[in-house]
């Protein structure tokens, strides 16, 4: 298994390379990321390149074993860059450049920029392509939004319309330009939006879209060099998970395999449900193993600093994702440093270099991952559920939110935290994935919903599928226009409701839920109730507030072989998401492999014939778990049928 560091040799005298290479090896290391900010020792002005600093680190590191995935250092610029090429700065919506010095600050459509990138890239990559250390690429750094409003960048954007659409008369279509009378007569009109509250949706949409597509771009410019130079070499990048400005599934898709960027340890001691449905996402994105490229070794913050790893906490939080599917795990970083902007982003080691707690809390948790890893290879999650992660659902959301604190993602995650309550895997995956081989489908606020897309998912029920689906779903169509039909539009047949009407509830007036049935218990919907007649399906909960009270906040209808569920509001109580998913799951005939008492997490990875269950106890108290006969235990011990785990304790069993 590759596990190791991220490393800046170039930060660090020459005489410290020895020893930390040496620490390393302790620590059972095989692998750093190098180089990824290093552009300025790469290329110190414009077109001389010096890679000796950067063999000699290596050499250094190989002779401990340790082999190395380089970054392309393009997410920070050198100075050089912006002296000779303003241009490459990224423009303010103000018409200012940026400053130069922070980082991720270029224009993703400048010339310049783009040539250079490629340029740093093909020198890299013809240097290193028959090293024997060098194992692979990660392509710039967490690429994110496009930060530039250049007239550049307005020009492109105008020519990816054309592309696109084709002509003007199509795009004012799409747009629906004849509201205001914003109607356009030539492409050059076409202005960058710079209010996401005012402007028309549909150039909102397209302007996001654009911006995720200019970043794919600018890696698939990277990418064609490095697969040309360096055939044997793995290409990845390092994700932020659930980061909200590129659509992951493009930006995947040229590459191996995806990385991510794990850091779950801030404020109060949370369940990380997030870290665990990113990491399905990643999984998701190419329904593939991942690796981390980047997680907490310590408190991390460019300022402030956020808690530190209790004992036994920095191996849960890597063992939580290697049951999500990592292969790969690099802590970032190796060691503290003592100057520049991530002074307090601490490392496994601290400013002074002397392995500590943290450090000997990696070197076990290395050692214990190397043990299973026989037993790992070739195993990957086997969710039988799929939530539909959308980018445009999520975009057109931000956009308008249709009730006030609506957020897509923190919606979505009260269906996935239950399905992790439940102990049952899921995968996060593109809509238009192939789903047959899921039983249950999830769709919160599936807001963008063209035609083909939900009649895929009607198909899916009748053909015996289980949709869970809920509130604003069905709304628009790809373009960002209101469907004109009533709610649920396409999906109104399986589901057996119609909603002609429906409001936002304001903060202040809740609506009170009466649930029975599969649905048992009072509950409180928030923020947005659907008026839900029922034109087949049956009430699993009912609004007992006011002029609500005709009207269903929970159906589920049998049509075809399948099951197809609604939900027409924000309900708070989590009990409500772990009644409401156990129906769905059994409708599904999905069983758990065990429900895990609070607080404790339940994981499978399967394949090549094996089965292995993770036991992660995400709180600081001990818990007992009752296993499944049979069960032998890779990590921990089973006394009785039960496994002990101590505070953030993890165990692993292998299933017979
Ligand atoms: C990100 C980056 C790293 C580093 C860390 C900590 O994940 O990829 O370069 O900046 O955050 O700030
Ligand atoms: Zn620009």
């Amino acid at each position: 298994m590759h596990i190791g560091a991220d490393y800046y040799p170039e930060h660090w005298p020459r005489e410290t390379w020895e020893t930390t290479a040496q620490q390393m090896q302790e620590a059972g290391f095989n692998t750093v990321r190098l180089a990824e900010f290093a552009w300025a020792f790469l290329e110190p002005e414009e077109g001389r390149f010096d890679f000796r600093w950067l063999d000699d680190a290596l050499a250094v590191l190989g002779r401990h074993g340790i082999r190395a995935l380089l970054g392309t250092p393009t997410a920070t610029m050198p100075a050089w860059v912006a002296r000779k090429y303003p241009e490459t700065l990224a423009m303010k919506p103000n018409g200012q450049r940026t400053t130069w010095g922070v980082r991720k600050n270029n224009c993703f459509t400048s010339g310049a920029y783009r040539l250079l990138s490629e340029r740093i890239t093909r020198a890299m990559a013809e240097h290193y392509r028959d090293h024997p250390q060098v194992i692979g690429w990660q392509t710039d750094n967490e690429f994110g939004n496009n930060p530039c409003s250049c007239g550049t960048c307005r020009a492109d954007f105008q020519d990816w319309l054309r592309a696109r659409y084709g002509s003007v008369e199509a795009l004012n279509q799409a747009w629906g330009t004849h509201f205001w009378s914003h109607r356009f007569s030539e492409w050059a009109e076409v202005p960058i939006p710079d209010d996401n509250g005012s402007h028309n949706p549909g150039l909102l949409l397209d302007w996001q879209r654009y911006g995720s597509w200019l970043n794919v771009r600018f890696q698939a410019d990277q990418v064609r060099i490095l697969r040309q130079v360096c055939p044997r070499q793995v290409i990845t990048h390092n994700f932020m998970g659930y980061h909200q400005d590129l659509d992951y599934y493009d930006l995947a898709r040229d590459l191996d395999f995806v990385s991510w960027d794990n850091y779950p340890v801030w404020g109060a001691l949370e369940i990380p449900y997030d870290a665990a449905g990113a990491a399905d996402l990643m999984r998701g994105l190419k329904r593939r193993n991942f690796w981390i490229m980047e997680t907490t070794a310590g408190p991390g913050g460019w300022g402030e600093m956020g808690r530190n790893v209790r004992p036994g906490e920095l191996r849960k939080v890597a063992l939580q994702q290697v049951a999500h599917g990592a292969d790969g795990l690099i802590w970032f970083r190796w060691r503290t440093c003592t100057v520049g902007r991530e002074q307090y982003w601490h490392g496994l080691l601290g400013h002074d270099g002397l392995p500590g707690r943290r450090y000997r809390e990696a070197q076990a948790t290395a050692q214990e991952l190397h043990r299973l890893w026989p037993e790992l290879e070739g195993t990957t999650v086997p969710a039988r559920v799929a939530i539909l992660y959308d980018y445009d659902s999520l975009w057109a959301t931000r956009f308008q939110k249709s009730f006030p604190d609506n957020h897509w993602q923190q919606y979505l995650r009260r269906f996935q935290a239950a399905l992790v309550r439940a102990g049952v895997p899921c995968d996060l995956i593109h809509p238009d994935q192939d789903l047959s081989g899921y039983r249950l489908v999830v769709a919160p606020q599936l807001f963008v919903l063209p035609d083909a897309r939900a009649q895929r998912l009607a198909a899916f029920v009748r053909a015996g599928g289980v949709l869970l689906t809920t509130l604003r779903t069905g709304v628009k169509d790809e373009y960002s226009r209101c469907h004109a039909r009533t709610l649920p539009g396409l999906l109104s047949d399986v589901l057996g409701i119609r909603i002609e009407e429906y409001e936002a509830l304001p903060g202040a007036t809740p609506a009170a839920i009466q649930g029975s049935g599969l649905l048992p218990g009072a509950f409180t919907g928030t923020g947005f109730a659907d008026w839900i007649q029922p034109t087949g399906a049956e009430v699993l909960a009912g609004y007992t507030t006011a002029h609500l009270r005709p009207y269903a906040a929970a159906t589920r209808q049998r049509a075809g072989s399948g099951w197809a569920y609604y939900v027409g509001t924000v309900v708070t109580e989590d009990g409500f998401y772990d009644a409401l998913l156990r129906s769905c799951l059994d409708a599904a005939g999905i069983q758990p492999v065990l429900i895990p008492p609070a607080g404790v997490e339940v994981c499978e990875r399967a394949g090549a014939g094996r089965r292995l269950l993770f036991l992660l106890n995400h709180v600081e108290e001990p818990r007992q778990v009752a296993v499944p006969a049979g069960a032998r235990a890779l990590v921990g011990t089973i006394t009785q049928g039960q496994v002990a785990l101590e505070p953030f304790g993890v165990a692993v069993l292998r299933l017979a």
